[in-house]
């Protein structure tokens, strides 16, 4: 698996700090509040999971799955909510966590479905933000790192629905994709 990548962008080590950084922002900001965390499947399952385990204040989760992608590399521009969450969302202090933010589609529909449900107040942390893909305004509250314009696996993120379980963030080679 791991010789199918050219280059790691992130390493492990990077990931895991920046989850510290993140987590103590986040704790500071929701002390005494207790958010619903909302993690938007599947991609952002590691990245939920390292970083609210580092939050030291009272947290509810719940999960979403929507799709815009199809398995492929580039947004239908259709979102389509694959897994609703179990959770009421009115009045509660929401924070979504994706693991990156493209086009911004995605998150945009997410935004304005818990605008329309009522939320108290809506932030978004994302581990990733590639800005150079947005066809949105959409901007994340918390960034964990800019990448470049370039299909990025690992940490979550998958090509094909492989490579989710790598602990970094990477490029593949090119003749994997083909
Ligand atoms: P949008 O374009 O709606 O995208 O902001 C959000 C979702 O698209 C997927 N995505 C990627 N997945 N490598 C991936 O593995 C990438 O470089 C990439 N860019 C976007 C991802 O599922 C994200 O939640
Ligand atoms: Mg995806």
């Amino acid at each position: 698996m791991h010789d199918e990548i050219k280059e790691v962008l992130i390493t492990e080590e990077e990931i895991q700090e920046k989850t510290k950084e993140l987590a103590s922002i986040i704790t500071e900001q929701f002390d005494g509040k207790f958010p619903l965390a909302v993690g938007v499947l599947k991609g952002a399952m590691p990245f939920m999971s390292d970083l609210l385990k580092r939050v030291n204040t009272h947290i509810e989760m719940d999960f979403m799955d929507v799709s815009s992608y199809e398995g492929g590399m580039r947004s239908t521009g259709e979102v389509k909510i694959i897994k609703d969450l179990n959770t009421k969302v009115n009045d509660r202090d929401l924070l979504i966590i994706e693991d990156i933010i493209d086009s911004g589609l995605t998150l945009n529909y997410l935004v304005d479905l818990f605008k329309y449900r009522q939320a108290n107040s809506i932030t978004i942390v994302t581990l990733l933000d590639k800005p150079s893909g947005r066809q949105t305004g959409i901007r994340a509250d918390l960034v964990g790192f800019e990448v470049p314009d370039a299909f990025v696996v690992g940490y979550g993120l998958d090509y094909q629905e492989k490579y989710r379980n790598l602990p970094y963030i990477g490029v593949l080679k090119p003749e994997i994709y083909s």
